[in-house]
């Protein structure tokens, strides 16, 4: 039977899934992982405390691991992130910079960073989590030290650095029309105005059952594809409070029916991806003490409805 990677393709479309280098010596994910997907994402690999653990000393040894995986597969990768507030090395947050110091800093990670990977990668998540639920600039490292511009800095670096990778900005909460998708509706056509490449806009949709569905979700990839910009859903997870019942799994399902033909429905929405395809791996038990069972597959890798409806929508 066809893959969601071989559904999602009649559509011109990508089905990801998110990964991490210690589930690799787990064969019976990596089967499923190499053959069930075509877009593929380091879930830690690719962040700046693994890939720059001191200051000027480079590290590429697990996004190797995933992207040599991912071309063993015949996937392709979105890589994942440049530029965020969470998971920095130490030396880099525990020192008072200079806006000049941390300029330089920032320009020399991403440009080594995305040389190392260039035509390796399909796209990079350049900045991540920008912006707060309000729609302020969320006040990080970055953003105090060298104000907004960092933003399109970091662009116009990336693309310096690889012309041919799609560069993305990307974030949480904000699937539906609010406050936060607004801020980035504005800021993209600000970038797009002034000429720089800025190439999409990634929706991660971690999304949880107690919060209710983001219904505007297609109105607002629509807006901004009608901006000339691709869209994708990249980081997508459905949590529940546990224990999880057949109800809640069944309006899991229903949620991931719902994003997927969202997505299809938006002619820029290039895809689709999970973050981790199963339950043993999930990060959100973690994060979010009493939920989980958030991905289509449990944690005996066995499918969930959420997955027969994915089928569905695809
Ligand atoms: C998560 C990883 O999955 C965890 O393993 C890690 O401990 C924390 O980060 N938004 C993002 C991702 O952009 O990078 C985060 O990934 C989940 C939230």
């Amino acid at each position: 039977q066809p893959t969601l990677a071989d559904l999602a393709q009649r559509h011109g479309r990508y089905f990801g899934s998110a990964t991490d280098n210690p589930e690799l010596t787990d064969s019976a994910y990596t089967k499923i992982l190499g053959s069930e997907f075509d877009m593929i994402t380091p879930g830690n690999g690719m962040k700046w405390y693994a890939t720059e653990p001191r200051q000027g000393v480079f590290d590429w040894t697990n996004g190797d691991q995933i992207v040599n995986l991912a071309r063993k597969n015949q996937q392709k990768v979105r890589a994942h992130t440049l530029v965020w507030h969470s998971q920095l090395p130490d030396w880099l947050t525990s020192k008072q910079w200079t806006a000049t110091e941390l300029r330089a800093v920032l320009k020399k990670h991403i440009t080594t960073e995305v040389r190392h990977y260039r035509g390796k990668v399909y796209s990079w998540d350049v900045v991540n989590e920008a912006f707060n639920e309000d729609g302020s600039y969320r006040e990080t490292l970055w953003y105090k030290t060298l104000g907004p511009g960092y933003i399109a800095d970091a662009l116009r670096w990336a693309h310096q650095a690889d012309p041919r990778a799609r560069l993305y900005l990307n974030d949480y909460n904000i699937e539906a029309v609010g406050p936060k998708s607004d801020a980035y509706y504005r800021l993209a056509q600000d970038l797009k105005a002034q000429g720089v490449p800025l190439d999409g806009i990634g929706f991660q949709a971690h999304l949880a059952l107690q919060y209710g569905y983001p219904t505007t979700l297609q109105d607002n990839l629509r807006r901004f594809s009608r901006l000339g910009l691709d869209t994708a859903l990249t980081e997508v997870d459905v949590r529940m409070q546990l224990p999880a019942t057949e109800e809640k799994l069944a309006e899991q399902a229903d949620w991931y029916r719902d994003l997927t033909g969202a997505c299809l429905a938006v002619r820029r929405c290039v895809g689709v991806t999970i973050w981790d395809y199963t339950d043993k791996y999930s990060w959100i038990p973690a994060f979010f003490p009493g939920e989980g069972a958030a991905l289509p597959w449990d944690e005996q890798l066995n499918p969930k409805p959420a997955y027969t409806a994915l089928r569905e929508a695809l």
